[in-house]
């Protein structure tokens, strides 16, 4: 039987190069997508690269009617991976509202219409701020949760604990939550990869754009930190490897025969890298001289955080295999041919 899958914000960076690696591994992904905050084109772009049709439906996960008419199309959808969200994490300092209401409305609907249609296998994208600064690292997925820093980091706690009361209270529920660290990159294809809209808060696109002379300079957020080289150390992994353990992680849920089941999974590299080594590792792969400045520290940044990925190795038999190097050179094809179709 086909293993429907309903993916979330399935045109977006991580939920596109997820729908190609479900698909690869023989799972039905059906996509829903308001494009607030992805490209049409996209959907294009995803059945140019597994060669077939990828079905999409338009709307919004906070539309309880709209939700209930897609699990009534589609039948048999056995479990969804939710990635619609917003996530920008300034953003959500200047409109908290908007961001409980979307974040945290979109999963309340889909965990009610999933219920009411028997989908019982759920995996959702949470994310490393969850941590705040760990006091020990790597951090592992039993380290406290620390008062979030913003109200996107906010909505990712909230969730998890949504999902852990509601997989309680289903007998045959089961939840995963993703805990992603920094994604980068982009598809081998330059056909897929980061869509950052307006200036980029994230350092990889950032850097990117710098390149390529869309931006003037990169400014490094601080060099006075406690680290070799005192700018601030993030575990980096490609976006592939992100989303291949989606689908280890549907795997593993699929082949789970426990009750009310709740896990959480760190997914990183296991290794650190300071900004500056991603800037060094990026002009050595690039052969490109990136003009750069030291400016202040950003508030809100932690100092370092990198991940203890034991239990994703060894429970959804699931380890990132690109380096940073690889991660960096296909961030820089996504975005020269990203300058090139814009000509
Ligand atoms: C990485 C490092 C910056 C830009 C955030 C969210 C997280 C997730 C990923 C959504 C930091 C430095 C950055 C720049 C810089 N988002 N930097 N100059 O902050 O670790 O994580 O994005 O899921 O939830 O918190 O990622 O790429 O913004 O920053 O020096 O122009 O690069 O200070 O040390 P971050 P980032």
């Amino acid at each position: 039987m086909e293993k429907k899958i309903l993916v979330t914000g399935g045109a977006g960076y991580i939920g596109s190069h997820t729908v190609v690696e479900l698909i690869e591994s023989g799972y039905e992904p059906i996509i829903i997508d308001n494009f607030v905050n992805a490209e049409p084109k996209v959907i294009d772009r995803l059945q140019q690269i597994v060669g077939r049709e990828v079905k999409l439906y338009e709307g919004d996960c906070n539309d309880e009617g709209f939700m209930r008419s897609v699990f009534s199309t589609e039948k048999n959808i056995t479990g969804a991976i939710h990635f619609a969200a917003y996530k920008a994490v300034g953003e959500s300092v200047e409109q908290p509202l908007k961001y409980y209401e979307n974040n945290i409305g979109s999963l309340l609907v889909l965990l009610k219409i999933m219920k009411e249609f028997n989908a019982r296998n759920f995996v959702f994208s949470s994310s490393c701020t969850v941590y705040g600064q760990p006091d020990n690292l790597p951090v592992t997925e039993s380290t406290p949760k620390k008062p979030a820093e913003s109200p996107y980091g906010n909505t990712k706690q909230i969730c998890e604990e949504i999902i852990e009361d509601f997989v309680r209270s289903e007998s045959s529920f089961r939840g995963i939550a993703l805990r992603y660290f920094n994604p980068i990159g982009a598809h081998p294809s330059s056909l897929i990869g980061e869509l950052p809209i307006g200036v980029p808060n994230n350092l990889v696109p950032f850097v990117t754009q710098t390149a390529s002379g869309i931006r003037e300079h990169l400014t490094i957020f601080g060099d006075d930190y406690d680290t070799p080289d005192g700018t601030c150390i993030r575990d980096y992994i490609h976006v592939v490897d992100l989303a291949k353990a989606h689908v280890k992680a549907l795997d593993y849920i699929e082949g789970s025969n426990k009750d009310k089941q709740f896990e959480l999974f760190n997914v990183g590299t296991g290794k650190g890298n300071t900004v500056l080594e991603v800037v060094k590792t990026f002009e050595h792969v690039s052969g490109e001289s990136l003009n750069y400045k030291i400016g202040d520290r950003r508030s809100g940044d932690v100092e370092k955080v990198y991940a203890n990925v034991d239990r994703s190795n060894q429970l959804l038999n699931w380890k990132a295999e690109l380096d940073l190097e690889r991660s960096l050179i296909d961030a820089w094809n996504w975005q020269k041919s990203l300058v090139e179709n814009a000509k």
